[in-house]
C-alpha cells in the first residue's frame, strides 16, 4: 500500500555564495511525490522482465560513423518478485542493457541480467565456478581491455562477453568499487572499496594496473562504516568521502535489505590521502553535514588547493529508506580544500537539482571546464545540464515532455579540437510510447536537435551507470 510520511528538511550552517542567479530551488512538492513505499518499482523505475535481442532498429537522424563499440549501462531490475514497502532501488539484480553502433548502424540492443548463481539457477542455466551470488547493478566499464559489471561493498567485478552474456568474476579485483577512478597518465583504476560484512572498521585504497594486477592496497580506519559509494582523484591525492550515512545495526535487527541510515552523529568529512603515501599521513576535512554520491570531478589549482566538484544531498536514507531521492535533491557545488589548514570552503555552483555528473575522460584527475549533469525534478530526470565551470555559464538540453533521461557519457570526437568537442549518449524514456532511445548529442551545442536518435521497442528502466565502450579499448 501507497503511504506518505512526514518529510525531513534540514538547511545548510553555512553562508554559501551561489554564481548563477534565478535557479529554481528544490521545493517540498518535488520531494513529497518522490517520497512513496512502492516509487522505486513503479513506472520507469520499475523492472522489465525479458532479456530482449533487438536488430532492427528505426534511427533518427546521422549516427557518427567514427562510433564503433556499444553504449552499456548498467541498473537494477529485480529477478524475482520484492516487498515494495521495503525494496530499495540499490539492491535489485543487475541487468546491462547494451546498444552495438558501428560505420553509422545500430546493429543490435541487447539487455541480460548480469548473471548471480541465483538467476542461474532459477533460469536452469550451467553454473560456472566464477559465477557470484550477487549479480553486480551499478556501473559497467572497459578495464585491461575487457567488460566489467561493477557494485560496491563487497563483491567482486563480473566480466561479460561482447553479448553481454555473464562470464563471471574475477578473484584478483577483490572486494570492490562500483566507482573507480580513472588516471589518464598511467592508465591504472583508483578505487575506495568497503565491505560493511567483512572490513567492519575500515575501507581500503586499491589501486588497479593497466593489465588489471593489483598496484596497491591500503586499509583505511573509520570511525563507523561509512557507505562510500564513490572517491576522487588528483594528481597527488586519493580522496575518500566519509560521510553521516552509516551501517545501522537497528535496520540490520529488523532485517532491512538495505542497512545503511542517515547518521547525524557521524561529521560529514573528506580525506586527502596522498596517493604515494601511508594510511596515517592522510588529511581529514570536515564539511557540512551532507551526503553525495558523485564527484564531477577533482583537481589542485595553482595555489596547491585542492578542487572537488560534487553533487550535494543535504540528508540521505533519513526518511527514504527505499532509495535515494525522498529526504533531499542534490545540488551542484564546489568545494576548494586548503589541505595545510584543513579549511574547506564551500560554494554553491549550480542550486537547480542534478545528478550522475560526467566529465571529459582524459582529464580526470585535472583541471577542466565542462561538467555535464543529469537534471532532476520531480519524479523526472528532464534534461542534460552542460555546466561551463569557469564562467558560470549554463545549458540545457531538454529531452521533451514526458520524456526522461539518465547518466549523460561524454565521448570526445577523435579529431575533436576542444574539451566539449565531444559527443553525449544517454537512454532517454518517453512515457507516452513507454519506449526507450539512446540519444545522441553534439556537446558543443545543446540547443542543437540530437544528432542521432535509435529507437527501441522495449524501455530501459531508470538505472546507474555506463560507459561508451570503443571496439578499440577491447583486447
Ligand atoms: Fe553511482
Amino acid at each position: 500500500m501507497t503511504t506518505r510520511r512526514t518529510l525531513l528538511k534540514s538547511g545548510l550552517a553555512l553562508p554559501l555564495t551561489s554564481l548563477l542567479n534565478g535557479c529554481s530551488q528544490v521545493n517540498e512538492e518535488d520531494l513529497t511525490t518522490f517520497y512513496e513505499d512502492g516509487l522505486y518499482l513503479s513506472g520507469n523505475f520499475g523492472p522489465v522482465e525479458i532479456e530482449s535481442t533487438v536488430t532492427e532498429m528505426k534511427v533518427s537522424g546521422t549516427i557518427p560513423e567514427e562510433l564503433s563499440g556499444r553504449f552499456l549501462r548498467n541498473g537494477p531490475n529485480p529477478f524475482s518478485e520484492v516487498n515494495p514497502s521495503s525494496h530499495h532501488w540499490f539492491i535489485g539484480d543487475g541487468m546491462v542493457h547494451g546498444i552495438r553502433l558501428e560505420e553509422g548502424r545500430a546493429d543490435w540492443y541487447r539487455n541480460r541480467w548480469v548473471r548471480s548463481t541465483r538467476i542461474v539457477e532459477a533460469l536452469g542455466e550451467a553454473v560456472n565456478g566464477r559465477m557470484l551470488t550477487g549479480g553486480p547493478n551499478t556501473n559497467v566499464i572497459a578495464h585491461a581491455g575487457r567488460v566489467w559489471a561493477l557494485v560496491e561493498s563487497g563483491t567482486a567485478p563480473s566480466e561479460l562477453n561482447y553479448e553481454l552474456d555473464t562470464i563471471g568474476h574475477d578473484s584478483g579485483w577483490g572486494a570492490y568499487s562500483a566507482h573507480p577512478k580513472y588516471d589518464p597518465d598511467k592508465g591504472e583504476l583508483h578505487a575506495i572499496s568497503y565491505d560493511w560484512a567483512n572490513y567492519r572498521d575500515h575501507v581500503k585504497y586499491v589501486v588497479m594496473g593497466a593489465d588489471a594486477k593489483l598496484v596497491k592496497s591500503l586499509d583505511i580506519r573509520l570511525s563507523g562504516m561509512s557507505m562510500v559509494h564513490d572517491m576522487a582523484l588528483t594528481e597527488h591525492y586519493a580522496i575518500i568521502f566519509d560521510f553521516p550515512v552509516t551501517l545501522s545495526f537497528v535496520a540490520l535487527g529488523l532485517g532491512s535489505d538495505f542497512p545503511f541510515r542517515w547518521d547525524e552523529k557521524h561529521q560529514a568529512r573528506l580525506g586527502l590521502l596522498p596517493r604515494d603515501g601511508r594510511a596515517e599521513d592522510i588529511i581529514w576535512c570536515n564539511v557540512s553535514q551532507c551526503y553525495a554520491f558523485h564527484p564531477v570531478n577533482a583537481y589542485e589549482d595553482e595555489s596547491g588547493n585542492v578542487v572537488v566538484d560534487i553533487c550535494r544531498y543535504d540528508r540521505m536514507f533519513a526518511a527514504d529508506t527505499n532509495g535515494p531521492f525522498g529526504d533531499s535533491l542534490p545540488r551542484l557545488d564546489r568545494w576548494t580544500v586548503n589541505p595545510k589548514t584543513q579549511n574547506v570552503s564551500e560554494q554553491i555552483i549550480d542550486e537547480r537539482t542534478q545528478e550522475f555528473p560526467r566529465c571529459h575522460p582524459e582529464l580526470n584527475s585535472k583541471p577542466y571546464q565542462f561538467a555535464y549533469t543529469l537534471a532532476v525534478g520531480d519524479r523526472s530526470f528532464p534534461g542534460v545540464y552542460k555546466q561551463d565551470m569557469k564562467t558560470g555559464e549554463s545549458s540545457m538540453f531538454n529531452f521533451g515532455k514526458g520524456r526522461h533521461g539518465g547518466e549523460p557519457v561524454f565521448v570526445p570526437k577523435q579529431s575533436g579540437t576542444s574539451e566539449d568537442d565531444g559527443y553525449l549518449m544517454t537512454f532517454v524514456y518517453d512515457e507516452t510510447s513507454n519506449t526507450s532511445e539512446l540519444i545522441i548529442l553534439d556537446a558543443l551545442d545543446l540547443n542543437q536537435e540530437a544528432l542521432a536518435r535509435v529507437h527501441l521497442p522495449v524501455r530501459v528502466p531508470y538505472g546507474f551507470h555506463g560507459n561508451w565502450i570503443a571496439d578499440k579499448s577491447l583486447i
